[in-house]
C-alpha cells in the first residue's frame, strides 16, 4: 500500500503554537518533557495545549480538537471532570504534601484491592516508571533471582534494565539496549521475548540454564505500546502455570489496562491470577500517581517490613490519592464499561466493515475502550508485524484527522482510548472522518 490517496490536507493554522514551541525549544530538550509529544516521524509541529474539557483539548490558537488519546490514557472520564476537580480541590486546600501518612492513601487502596483481588497489598508511587521498576526490585529480592524476562514491544517505563530490545534476530539473553547510557552490565540480566510465541517462551523459560534464574516475567497483558494488541489466552495461560513451575513471579504491567478494560483489569478478563500488578495512568485521575501490589507475603518485603527498599517523597500524595479515589468511584456506575465499548464500537465496528469490504491493508484492533488504526498489515499479535507497518500512512491519516479536528495519540505503536465524556456526535463525526478517509483508497 502506498500513500496515494489525493485527498488533500489543510492543517489548521497555529502561529502562536509554532512559536511557543520554538522558544520552548529553547529551554527544554526538544521541546517536550516526554518525546513522544514531538511528533516525531509525523511531519508537523506538536500541538501546544492551552486548556482540555470533556472529550476536547484545546490548543493556545484557539484550535479545537476532539481527543482520542486522553494523556495517554489516564482520562477515562475526559478532562477536567467536575466531580475530579472537586475531589481535588478539596485535597488541595487540605495541604498538598506532608510526607506523613494521610487518610487519603487508604482510601484508593481500598478500592484498589477490592476490585483486583490479586492484589491483597499495594504500595504507592508517582509514575509507572517507578511501579515497574520497584515491582521488578521486588521480585529480584523475594525470590534471590536476577533475570527479567520481558517481551519485545511491550514499555515497561524507562528504568535501564526494561530498556532493551532482542538483539538482531534473536531473542533471549543477548538483547541490546534501546537508549544510550545503559551499561551492558545491566542489560545482561533482561530477556526478551517474543511476545505471543508461546513455544519459543516457554521453552526459554523451561530450559535448563534458564529456568533457576528467572526472578520474574514481566509482561502487558493487553499491549498498548505497539497500539493495540491483546495477549492471548493460551499464552497468558501458559506464562502462569511455567512461572509457577519454575518459582519464578509473574508481574502484570496493567498500567494501561488497569481500569481501562473493566475494574478487574486484564486480569479480571481472562482469568488469571498475577503475583505482582502496576498501576498507573487511570488510578491517578489525571495526576501523577502509580502502584505496584499484589501477594501480601511478597509485599511484606518491602520497606520498612522486609529488605526490599523503595521510598518516594511525593509517594501517595493527598491530592493524586483523592482525585484516582473519584476517578475510581466514578467507574463503579453499573454498566460504565460496556457503555464505554459501545462508544468505542460507533468508530471501530463501521471502520472493520468497510476495512473488510474494500480489501484495504490495515487492521482494526480493540479491547473494550482502547484501539488502535494499523496501516499495512491485516493483524498485529507481535513486535515483528508491528514492524512491517505503513508509518508513511498512519502520519498521512494522523495529519489528515488533525486537520479536521479531531486528535489521535500520534503514533502508530500507541493505542487510542475513548472516554466517558465523547458523546454520540464527537465519534460519529470521526467514524465518518475515518470512514472518508479509508474510502478514498
Ligand atoms: C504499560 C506501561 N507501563 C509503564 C509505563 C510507564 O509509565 P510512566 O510514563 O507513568 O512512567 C507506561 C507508560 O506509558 C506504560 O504504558
Amino acid at each position: 500500500m502506498t500513500c496515494k490517496t489525493t485527498l488533500s490536507i489543510e492543517l489548521p493554522k497555529r502561529p502562536k503554537s509554532k512559536k511557543c514551541y520554538e522558544s520552548l525549544c529553547e529551554v527544554v530538550p526538544g521541546g517536550v518533557n516526554s518525546p513522544v509529544r514531538a511528533f516525531k516521524g509525523l511531519d508537523i509541529d506538536p500541538l501546544v495545549v492551552e486548556r482540555a474539557a470533556g472529550a476536547m483539548v484545546y490548543d493556545v490558537d484557539g484550535n479545537s480538537y476532539i481527543d482520542f488519546c486522553g494523556s495517554w490514557g489516564p482520562m477515562i472520564h475526559g478532562h477536567a471532570h467536575p466531580a475530579i476537580v472537586e475531589a481535588a480541590q478539596w485535597r488541595l486546600a487540605q495541604g498538598t504534601s506532608f510526607g506523613i501518612t494521610s487518610t487519603a492513601e487508604e482510601k484508593l487502596a481500598r478500592l484498589i484491592t477490592k476490585h483486583v483481588p490479586s492484589v491483597e497489598m499495594v504500595r504507592f508511587v508517582s509514575s509507572g516508571t517507578e511501579a515497574t521498576m520497584s515491582a521488578a526490585r521486588l521480585a529480584r529480592g523475594f525470590t534471590g533471582r536476577d533475570l527479567l524476562v520481558k517481551f519485545t514491544g511491550n514499555y515497561h517505563g524507562h528504568a535501564d534494565f526494561f530498556l532493551v530490545q532482542a538483539g538482531s534476530g534473536m531473542f533471549g539473553l543477548t538483547p541490546t539496549s534501546t537508549s544510550a547510557g545503559i551499561p551492558e552490565d545491566i542489560i545482561k540480566h533482561t530477556a526478551c521475548l517474543p511476545y505471543n510465541d508461546i513455544k519459543a517462551c516457554r521453552d526459554f523459560l523451561q530450559h535448563p540454564d534458564n529456568r533457576s534464574r528467572v526472578a520474574a516475567v514481566i509482561i502487558e497483558p493487553i499491549a498498548g505500546n505497539m497500539g493495540c494488541v491483546p495477549g492471548k489466552a493460551e499464552f497468558h495461560q501458559m506464562l502462569r502455570d511455567v512461572t509457577k513451575q519454575i518459582g519464578a513471579l509473574l508481574i502484570w504491567d496493567e498500567v494501561i489496562s488497569g481500569f481501562r478494560v473493566g475494574l478487574g483489569g486484564a486480569q479480571a478478563l481472562y482469568g488469571i491470577t498475577p503475583d505482582l500488578t502496576c498501576f498507573g495512568k487511570i488510578i491517578g485521575g489525571g495526576f501523577p500517581a502509580a502502584a505496584f501490589g499484589g501477594r501480601a507475603d511478597i509485599m511484606r518485603y518491602l520497606a520498612p517490613l522486609g529488605p526490599v527498599y523503595q521510598a518516594g517523597t511525593l509517594s501517595g500524595n493527598p491530592v493524586a490519592m483523592e482525585a484516582g479515589a473519584k476517578a475510581i468511584e466514578l467507574l463503579e456506575r453499573p454498566g460504565i464499561y460496556a457503555e464505554l465499548e459501545r462508544k468505542a464500537d460507533i468508530i471501530t465496528q463501521p471502520v472493520k466493515e468497510l476495512l473488510a469490504s474494500k480489501g484495504i491493508n490495515a487492521c482494526m484492533q480493540q479491547v473494550g475502550s482502547m484501539f488502535t488504526l494499523f496501516f499495512g498489515a491485516r493483524e498485529v499479535t507481535c513486535m515483528e508485524d508491528a514492524k512491517q507497518l505503513d508509518l508513511k500512512r498512519f502520519a498521512h491519516f494522523f495529519r489528515y484527522l488533525l486537520a479536521h479536528g479531531v486528535y489521535f495519540a500520534p503514533a502508530q505503536h500507541e493505542a487510542c482510548f475513548v472516554s466517558t465524556a465523547h458523546d454520540e456526535k464527537h465519534l460519529a463525526d470521526t467514524r465518518d472522518l475515518i470512514l472518508s478517509y479509508l474510502d478514498a483508497f
